[in-house]
């Protein structure tokens, strides 16, 4: 079973590794088995499963729904919930409540949190309930940051991605996701902070690297430059149901093998 403790020691051996996000139990099974260490339940979960425009819509309960599947399939790998959004900035209070429902109710072994949640951060890892940091471009802030865009850009802008990295660290982060910076910076804040750093969409010189599963797998109906497809399942999946449909046209469908006498 991965812990907090195998994750910082990755670092420290300079052993790079992979985290990729899960939505579900038979790919939390694949991913768990082919040796994932650490598997997100993220909020893209809104846009990639759930089909909502952005990751804001995504509620606790069906971030909880979800995350309760990919722990059963999880067997070794660190189960990692993230809080969605207003779930954590009302109050400390709240957040506390709502990162504490996802290890109680439904299996995590750690939470992510979309910037720097200071206090609310040192109070969870006070409490037992390790965090990991996530700065650069952080999605539930699309809004306020004009869309989707790199940031850390010009000298201001890194130094505040820099600084907030070693504002989180400091308040007891175990890994800090870097989203959308340029390469460059993610290397100075991986050299710079003593935990795991895990890019995407910041360049090689990070600790680990994260993709979301559905673009991965060639789901997503549209692969963003920070993503790289490994596979085509959206081709694969309709060359599937094609055949089926066509097989239960013709009459081929059922056969004698897959019928009861
Ligand atoms: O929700 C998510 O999938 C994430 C990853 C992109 C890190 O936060």
């Amino acid at each position: 079973m991965i812990t907090v403790l195998d994750v910082r020691a990755f670092k420290a051996e300079g052993k790079r590794f992979a985290m990729l996000t899960a939505y579900d139990y038979p790919t939390a099974r694949i991913l768990d088995e082919a040796g994932i260490p650490i598997l997100l339940v993220g909020d893209s979960l809104a846009n990639t499963v759930l089909g909502y425009e952005s990751t804001l819509p995504v509620t606790m309960e069906e971030m909880l729904h979800h995350t309760r599947a990919v722990a059963r399939g999880a067997r070794n790998a660190m189960v990692v919930a993230d809080m969605p959004f207003l779930s954590y900035q009302v109050s400390v209070e709240e957040g506390i409540r709502n990162a504490g429902r996802f290890v109680k109710e439904a299996g995590a072994h750690a939470v992510k949190i979309e910037g720097p949640h200071l206090e609310l951060i040192g109070r969870l890892v006070e409490l037992g309930i390790p965090v990991m940091g996530h700065v650069g471009l952080t999605p539930q802030s699309v809004h306020a940051l004009g869309g989707y865009r790199v940031q850390g850009r010009g000298e201001e802008a890194a130094r505040r991605v820099l600084d907030q990295a070693l504002a989180i660290e400091k308040a007891g982060a175990f890994s800090i996701v870097l989203e959308a910076i340029p390469a460059e910076l993610a290397r100075e804040v991986t050299a710079r902070v003593q935990v795991p750093t895990i890019g995407i969409g910041a360049g090689p010189h990070c600790d680990g690297q994260v993709l979301v599963l559905t673009d991965l797998l060639g789901l997503s109906e549209r692969v963003p430059k920070l993503a790289k497809a490994y596979a085509d399942l959206r081709r694969v999946i309709g060359e599937a149901v094609r055949a089926f449909a066509d097989e239960v046209a013709s009459g081929a469908f059922p056969d004698e093998t897959h019928t009861y006498r």
